[in-house]
């Protein structure tokens, strides 16, 4: 895929999907292609933490057992957010909403802004396979990227095929033990969005159990349609 960014009208996109489903993997490749700003609630939350904040405090220890932060910390963090100057070029939503009360949030709060989700993308995966992603993952501590033991390896051991980087860091939250929580949490509380969106006729699904290339041009296609619709 081309890192040739493709100028489009703003969309609202939201990627859909348990642990290690390829959330991150393929916004972080969608944004480098259409120029939408990625908004990971993952990453805002272990930002918030990194840097001691009330929210970061409360959410810690929730994350470390794999449970979903509450509802007002999680809005708070992504209202933040929002407002910056950035996010008007349009966003990928990588693990947001999580909760039908996220859901309602977040379309009241777009409903606001004169915007609206265009599309939900749930990628389809194995549960059982899940483990393994996301144990084998780390990510560039220098500007994100993320990589895996097995499945995206660097082109040089060690060092980020982006920025050079030689710092690689690993998740707290990326045991067997936890993603085990994370995948109830998932489908007690955010598979039944599936259904809520698919009600709405903005759900696509995409089978993500193949290479990552494959699935990117999948999601691809989605985008392209949207953004010249
Ligand atoms: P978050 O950071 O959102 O984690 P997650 O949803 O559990 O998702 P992951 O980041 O683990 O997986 P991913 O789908 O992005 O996969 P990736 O692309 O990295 O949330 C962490 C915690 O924060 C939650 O548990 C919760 O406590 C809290 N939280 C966050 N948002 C919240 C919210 N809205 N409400 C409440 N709490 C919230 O891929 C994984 C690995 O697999 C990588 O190494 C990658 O290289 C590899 N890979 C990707 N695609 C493929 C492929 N097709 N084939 C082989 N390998 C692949």
């Amino acid at each position: 895929m081309t890192a040739t960014a493709i100028k489009t009208r703003p969309v609202n996109l939201i990627l859909l999907g348990p642990p290690g489903a390829g959330k991150g993997t393929q916004a972080r490749m969608l944004q480098d292609r259409f120029g939408l700003v990625q908004l990971s609630t993952g990453d805002l939350l272990r930002g918030a933490v990194a840097a001691g904040t009330q929210a970061g405090l409360a959410a810690k220890a929730v994350m470390a057992r794999g449970e979903l932060v509450s509802d007002a910390i999680v809005l708070a963090v992504l209202k933040d957010r929002l407002d910056q100057p950035d996010v008007g070029t349009g966003t990928i939503l990588d693990g947001f909403p999580r909760t039908a009360v996220q859901a309602q949030a977040l379309d009241d709060l777009l409903a606001r802004r004169d915007q609206r989700i265009d599309a939900v993308i749930s990628l389809a995966v194995d549960d059982a396979a899940m483990v393994a992603r996301v144990s084998g993952r780390y990510t560039c501590g220098g500007c994100g990227e993320g990589y895996h033991d097995q499945f995206k390896q660097p082109k040089i051991a060690g060092r980020c095929d982006k920025c050079g980087s030689d710092k690689m860091t690993r998740r707290a939250d990326d045991n067997a033990e936890t993603v085990s929580t994370r995948l109830v949490a998932y489908h007690a509380q955010t598979a039944p969005l599936i259904d809520y969106y698919r009600a709405r006729s903005v759900l696509t699904e995409v089978p993500a159990m193949g290479d990552i290339g494959e699935i990117a041009g999948a999601l691809d296609a989605i985008v392209s349609k949207l953004a010249t619709s």
